[in-house]
């Protein structure tokens, strides 16, 4: 058995070497059941920094629970506007020793003093900007929670070690990139509103490629939550900072929002589709639920029979998705509040018959709404050596959260309060609507979109794979699937391929570069906008291959695999 090591920025594959005599030894070693499996760990991540952490763990025994505790922290620090500590996200962990599947919820909750009108005016009208830019724009955060939940539970290193190198990339920084020197540029009128993040992401004469970017408050309260556990931040001194400045301020969120934090274990939303199982994050993201609801509606055609990317081919995705963001919008919510229609909405028949009315043209009605933009959300793919999965997707909401950082903490506080409807009909920062589901209510999760995924064959992981964008999560997910199950397209392929998105409302088809004359026949039936989407990072099990892949929409990003 030959071990190799390849680590290009973007791509990693690694291939064994086919020798005879290597052959001969494995299936003799296979047929005394000493060989059990081939032995490959791959990380996928938005940055480099934070993919050569999660690689180290997993090179020095760690398993994907260690890796992804390790990189969840490492993002906080190297990818500031997404990777998170004041945020919260989804999880979903395959173990592969029990054959089990097990999503965790720690997202943010609304804090106990919010109400539905909150962010409407005396006259019933919603106040631009409160929801998304203001001390009460935030939930109760859930990373924390959430890291020392899986650490304690499946892991098997002790958690302060796996917060050590995020202490150091704060403390001693780490280089910028272009892109990220560019992007905290671009947001610094939204830093100048709070005296904190001022100080820390911006300078006066702008950040450049290459400057060594330095977080000391950040690596100080690390360093705490590293020495005193979970407290630190939901009872601690970190805390008692965060909720003083929040109540100083007008804020709602208070210490016993925090002291109360409770994560959930969820059973993820699984579905069958042609040879795989999928299975992704239950309400309250809506993602598992729209991925399988418009998978059960394509698997009605056949799909390899249709050129990738074609007119028909995007007029049947675009049907899919028109039909699920309509449910999502109605019947989408957080479960502890709201009775959710799951079983209806990911059954085979609903599907049918929704596919019945697509082939008769049909089209569910609409009323316009407005777009509005904004995206930043983190998904990284942990594979281990034993075939531990990790499929995790965790955000501040847009860019840096709320740009509000309680002093002396380096904690960016998240907006995450958006993403609850605001009012029935009026549209969140991702042109989403939401109704009655999704309203909002004290201890209430609001509704997501993000959609970590693993695809199954034969009960063993396949594809670990999700991505950021806010609303364009779920279909750029389906898009990837799509390419992999359907399309046998290696990961790299399939991130080179044109996305398109649609969302029901607004009734604007978002795409990416795609062909003239698809753009001009798409045109006929649709007001089009040209958008980028999602950056994706998946890791393909095959068997004699494992690929990482980090999608270049944007840059930074890296995937390392290990073949043995
Ligand atoms: O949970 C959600 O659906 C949003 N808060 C996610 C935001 C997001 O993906 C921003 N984008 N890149």
């Amino acid at each position: 058995m030959v071990k190799g090591i390849l680590k290009i920025s973007q791509i990693s594959k690694i291939y064994t070497l086919k020798f005879p005599v290597i052959v001969f030894v494995l299936i003799l070693l296979s047929f005394f059941s000493l060989f059990v499996k081939a032995e490959s760990y791959a990380v996928a991540t938005r940055h480099h920094l934070a993919t050569d952490i999660g690689m180290k763990v997993l090179e020095e025994g760690g398993n994907a629970i260690d890796a992804a505790v390790a990189v969840a922290f490492a993002l906080a620090v190297v990818n500031p506007s997404a990777g998170n500590i004041g945020g919260g996200g989804f999880m979903l962990i395959h173990l592969a020793e029990k054959n089990e599947t097990i999503s965790i919820d720690y997202r943010e909750r609304a804090p106990i003093k919010s109400y539905e009108k909150m962010f409407q005016d005396s006259s019933g009208k919603v106040i631009k900007g409160l929801s998304l830019n203001s001390i009460l724009a935030s939930g109760v955060p859930g990373t924390v929670a959430g890291m020392f939940y899986v650490s304690e539970k499946f892991g098997t290193i002790d958690i302060k070690s796996l917060i050590n190198p995020s202490i150091n990339l704060a403390r001693k920084g780490f280089v910028l990139s272009d892109f990220q020197a560019k992007n905290l540029n671009k947001y610094k009128k939204k830093f100048e509103k709070n005296e904190e993040a001022k100080k820390i992401f911006t300078r006066a004469k702008g950040f450049s490629e290459g400057d060594i970017f330095i977080q000391i408050d950040l690596s100080k309260t690390l360093e705490k939550i590293a020495k005193n556990g979970k407290k630190e931040f939901y009872s601690g001194e970190t805390a008692k900072k965060i909720t003083n400045f929040f109540q100083i301020n007008g804020g709602i969120l208070t210490l016993e929002d925090l002291s109360q934090y409770k994560l959930r274990l969820l059973t993820p939303v699984c579905g069958s589709y042609r040879l795989y199982e999928i299975c992704s994050m239950a309400p309250p993201s809506s993602g598992g639920i729209a991925l399988i609801q418009m998978l059960n509606i394509l698997e009605n055609v056949d799909l390899n029979k249709i050129n990738n990317n074609s007119e028909e081919y995007f007029k049947l995705l675009i049907s899919s998705m028109d039909y699920a963001y309509k449910d999502r919008a109605n019947y989408l919510g957080d479960p502890d509040f709201f009775k959710v229609p799951q079983e209806l909405l990911t059954s085979k028949k609903y599907a049918d018959d929704i596919f019945k009315l697509i082939q008769e043209r049909k089209t569910p009605s609409k009323a316009n709404i407005n777009i509005i933009e904004g995206e930043e959300t983190t998904h990284f793919s942990i594979l281990d050596k034993w075939g531990n999965a990790v499929s995790n997707t965790y955000t501040l909401n847009t860019a840096y959260g709320s740009g509000i950082i309680p002093p002396g903490t380096g904690i960016l506080m998240n907006n995450e309060m958006d993403d609850f409807s605001s009012k029935p009909g009026h549209p969140n920062a991702y042109g989403l609507i939401g109704s009655e589901a999704n309203k909002i209510e004290p201890k209430k999760t609001p509704l997501s979109s993000m959609s970590p995924v693993i695809v199954f064959r034969d009960q063993r992981p396949y594809l670990i794979t999700g991505s950021p964008g806010g609303s364009t999560i779920i279909t750029s997910v389906l898009q990837e699937v799509l390419n992999i199950l359907d399309f046998q397209m290696s990961l790299e392929e399939s991130s080179g391929k044109g996305r398109i998105h649609y969302q029901h409302l607004p009734d604007i088809l978002f795409h990416e570069d795609l062909d003239d004359s698809l753009i001009e026949s798409l045109k006929k039936e649709k007001k089009l906008i040209k958008r980028k989407l999602g950056e994706i990072h998946s890791i393909l099990i095959k068997k004699d291959i494992v690929e990482a892949f980090s999608d270049k929409r944007r840059p930074d990003g890296k995937a390392s695999a290990v073949y043995e």
